[in-house]
């Protein structure tokens, strides 16, 4: 079984209910978009804000949608206390274990899978330097799956990054990173392709079959985890159909791998997206349109699963 989900943000599902409504229909999963990430959940050394967060995890379990737990080791989003605060690669390992027990230990049982870490990869293949690697050194990704995975040893566990949905420098450097923590045996069981997609940029489809092709043979689950299509300009028809298209191909390759059992949008209404925010002079990247009605995109991809 697939699932079909969608990133969700706190203030439209308390404020609107057309936005609680087309999600619980349309979808089975959910992922927070923003709530469950280092600095909004864990804003001071002592203190954690799990109101958001909870709300999802409410929302989700009572209508029986699967939750994706966004994110526990990341760059960016993170508390000025961390940022701005000195610390000895022992209080660092003590801080990010307690944060990791904390927060995936709340939610333990409730969370179909984590992304453990977040983009740990520069664009470039290299490691990417961050407050972990600097103050850890490399064998905190190996560190933060075993303590993940002793806070919540239910959740499958994963790591998750941006522009490897074919094949390249980074995807391979994704690809013998995760070969890597598997021979080491850490509790690695998936990874996330969270295909943040331009309509005038897209992937060789061919390319992205083979590569999650070889991710789901070194034995991983393997999951779309933000997909969006941003239409630069003005979205017509054409592009709308195009868009649809670019849906389509994705989730009819990820049909083909029985270990991809998720497939996710970063958001699902044009109402509430960080894409035009980012991309100046793009929108219109997601399901449904702005008033909630479900575009080309999303009729495409409700005829693939039959719904
Ligand atoms: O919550 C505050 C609000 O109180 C304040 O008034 C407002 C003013 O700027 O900012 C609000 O926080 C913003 C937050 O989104 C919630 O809307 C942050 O400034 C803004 O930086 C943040 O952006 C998020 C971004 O991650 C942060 O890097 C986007 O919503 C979120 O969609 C995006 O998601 C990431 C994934 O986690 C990882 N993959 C890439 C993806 C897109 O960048």
């Amino acid at each position: 079984m697939i699932h079909l989900g969608a990133a969700v943000a706190v203030k439209p599902l308390r404020a609107d209910a057309r936005y609680r409504n087309t999600l619980a229909r349309a979808f089975t999963m959910v992922t927070a978009e923003n709530v469950m990430k280092f600095g909004p959940v864990h804003p001071a050394p002592a203190r954690y804000d799990f109101r958001g967060a909870d709300a999802i995890v409410r929302f989700a379990t009572a209508r029986r949608m699967a939750v994706r737990g966004h994110t526990l080791v990341w760059h960016s989003q993170q508390p000025v206390w961390l940022t701005g605060g000195r610390f000895s690669r022992r209080a660092l390992a003590a801080v990010l274990r307690a944060h990791i027990r904390t927060v995936a230990g709340r939610y333990r049982g409730r969370i179909a899978a984590w992304d453990v870490v977040n983009e740990a990869v520069a664009d470039d293949g290299t490691p990417r330097r961050t407050l972990w690697s600097a103050g850890l050194g490399p064998g905190y990704l190996e560190q933060a799956f075993a303590w993940a995975n002793e806070a919540d040893p239910v959740a499958r566990l994963f790591y998750n990054d941006y522009g490897i949905e074919a094949l390249g420098r980074k995807s391979d450097a994704v690809y013998r990173l995760a070969e890597r923590l598997l021979a080491r045996g850490a509790p690695l069981h998936g990874v996330g392709f969270q295909a943040h997609l331009g309509l005038d940029d897209l992937p060789r489809w061919r390319d992205v079959e083979a590569n999650l092709r070889r991710f789901a043979a070194l034995g991983l689950l393997v999951q779309v985890t933000e997909l969006d299509v941003r239409i630069p300009g003005k979205a017509g028809r054409r592009a709308l159909a195009r868009q649809a298209d670019a849906y389509r191909r994705l989730l009819e390759i990820c049909l083909t791998i029985p270990t991809c059992t998720a497939f996710v949008t970063w958001g699902f209404t044009d109402r509430h997206s960080w894409v035009p925010n980012f991309f100046k002079g793009y929108g219109a990247a997601l399901p449904f349109d702005a008033s909630y009605r479900p575009k080309p995109a999303m009729r495409a991809v409700q005829r693939l699963l039959g719904r």
